[in-house]
């Protein structure tokens, strides 16, 4: 089963306990965006906030580290009740000790690639893993466009982890809707990230549901 998980970035802050309870039923987890203005232009928000939402709901939670350090977070984070913490390959320099840092802590890992930023950059911790997240876009903000030849690059590392009979979550991230969802769920991911296309719908429930029947149509 493909899953969909709303990322939650491009929300009305000021209702942002609303919004994500709100869809907290179709969601199959959420994604939290922690940006810290250096390794991308933008600032987000800390692990204060993913704690003060832990109690409000039993949706598992997906923290997605783009920070220069991420290593100086892994407790901080961990204790956010969190059940994934992924960090980025561009800023791991020791990866093999901050992945292995981040099961210590309790908490499932997963690593991030770029859209520039081959599969090869992670092959000495791809067994290592519980995640691969592929950005389809630059992060940093909502809202933008897929890339289009990330789906070429999603097929790719879907063929490479088959072909080493790695089970790992294959995430794909930016630029996600309605339209292309389903494509991208072919081209080999099992779960989809959505900010805009679910935070900024009409219907954020209803477009959840057609997401998960597009990418899941013999379920
Ligand atoms: C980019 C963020 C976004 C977010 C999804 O830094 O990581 O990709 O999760 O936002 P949309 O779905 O609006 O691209």
């Amino acid at each position: 089963m493909v899953k969909i998980a709303p990322a939650v970035l491009m929300v009305d802050y000021g209702r942002l306990a609303e919004e994500v309870l709100a869809v907290e039923k179709e969601a199959d987890l959420f994604q939290f965006d922690v940006m810290d203005g250096h390794f991308v232009p933008v600032i987000s928000y800390g692990a204060s906030l993913i704690r003060s939402l832990r109690p409000r709901t039993t949706a598992p939670f997906a923290v997605h580290l783009m920070v220069q350090y991420p290593e100086r977070y892994i407790t901080d984070f961990a204790r956010t009740g969190s059940d994934y913490l992924t960090v980025h390959a561009e800023v791991c320099p020791h990866l093999d000790r901050t992945i292995q840092q981040i099961k210590e802590a309790g908490v499932k890992a997963g690593v991030a690639l770029n859209p520039s930023t081959p599969i090869e950059a992670v092959d000495s911790v791809i067994r290592d893993v519980d995640v691969i997240l592929l950005m389809s876009v630059n992060p940093g903000f909502g809202g933008q466009g897929f890339l289009p030849h990330m789906e070429q690059k999603v097929e790719q590392v879907r063929q490479h982890l088959d072909a080493l009979e790695i089970r790992c979550e294959l995430e794909v991230d930016g630029g996600i809707t309605v339209e292309n969802c389903a494509r991208i769920a072919k081209a080999g991911a099992s779960v989809l990230v959505v900010g805009s296309a679910i935070f900024q719908s009409p219907d954020p429930v209803a477009t959840i549901r057609e997401m998960k029947r597009l990418v899941n149509p013999l379920s």
